[in-house]
């Protein structure tokens, strides 16, 4: 494909985009095992029993990512449409109370490492959705790689789900400290996970911002403190989400209050609010 054409199909895809105003939140952790993959899943059923439109974008490469915690059959993903053998509609899958999943791509695959005919591929497809989004929800991996860090600084809000181990608070303390000195990103909203009671969760936050607010210019929000629950464990045996299996369990209890919080936080005014930006920034590399 000449490079001038590349340019235009681009340019008509970002045009066509501006019209989607999509609230973009990535959930991050630095650790793997601290639940991120169980908070993105039950906050998009808890958001969507709100009435929102909720897409779901699996970052996570890992084993568990989400259309295997919910035992959902996946034939297609990311890959077909950068490939350009699939829309992203085509490949997207439903889950419960109607929330969409876009697969992770397999393998190597890494988003933030495209070629230009691959970018032009990815922003041509969000641009040709079809289906409606109010929220996106990234389900990001473990660690702090390039495409953590991507999805996090494209995100208008950064969910950092820590738990109360030593290696959950220093992961995600390194994960805020290279957000915020190389990316700009400031502010997060933290999960504590698995505390066994309210006051664990308020003492683990207290640790969190006893180092950050010491050697970080960031400021933190805890959003939710969702407690161990049997349940959660209960219900991915039954390849259902916990929220699913068990409504009114205490961490359902915990992460529905949480969507009642996050369906209130605000759109960004200016260009942030709209899928085009997240694209733009996710798959221009950040000159520095
Ligand atoms: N609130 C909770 N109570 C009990 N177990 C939990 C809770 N949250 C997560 N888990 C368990 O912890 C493990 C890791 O969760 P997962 O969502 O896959 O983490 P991640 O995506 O961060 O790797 C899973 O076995 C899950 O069932
Ligand atoms: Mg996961």
């Amino acid at each position: 494909m000449p490079n001038n054409q590349l340019a235009d199909d681009q340019a008509s895809g970002l045009r066509q985009m501006k019209k989607q105003m999509v609230k973009v939140i990535s959930i991050t952790g630095g650790k793997g095992g601290v639940g991120k993959t169980n908070v993105t899943l039950n906050l998009a059923m808890a958001l969507a029993q709100l009435g929102k439109k909720v897409m779901v974008l699996d970052a996570d490469l890992g084993l568990a990512n989400c259309d295997v915690m919910l035992g959902l059959r996946v034939e297609r993903n990311l890959s077909h449409v950068l490939a350009g053998t699939a829309t992203l509609d085509d490949i997207l899958v439903e889950g419960p109370f109607g929330i969409k999943i876009v697969p992770a791509t397999s393998g190597s695959q890494n988003m933030t490492e495209l070629s230009s005919v691959e970018h032009a591929s990815l922003i041509r497809a969000f641009s040709e959705l079809q289906t409606a989004v109010d929220v996106l929800l990234v389900d990001t991996a473990a660690g702090i790689s390039d495409m953590v860090l991507s999805f996090s600084r494209a995100s208008q809000d950064v969910l950092v789900v820590v738990c109360d181990e030593p290696s959950s608070i220093t992961d995600a303390y390194a994960l805020m400290k290279i957000l915020s000195r190389d990316h700009a990103v400031e502010k997060f909203k933290i999960v504590a996970n698995m505390v066994r009671s309210l006051k664990e969760g308020q003492e683990l936050f207290a640790k969190l911002t006893r180092v950050t607010d010491r050697f970080l210019d960031v400021s933190l929000e805890l959003v939710a403190t969702v407690p161990h629950d049997e349940n959660v464990r209960k219900a991915a045996r039954k390849q259902k989400a916990f929220i699913e299996a068990f409504p009114t369990t205490p961490a359902s209890m915990a992460i529905k209050t949480l969507a009642l919080k996050a369906a209130k936080w605000p759109l960004p005014v200016n260009a942030s609010g709209h899928l085009e930006f997240f694209l733009e920034q996710l798959v221009q590399p950040q000159s520095e």
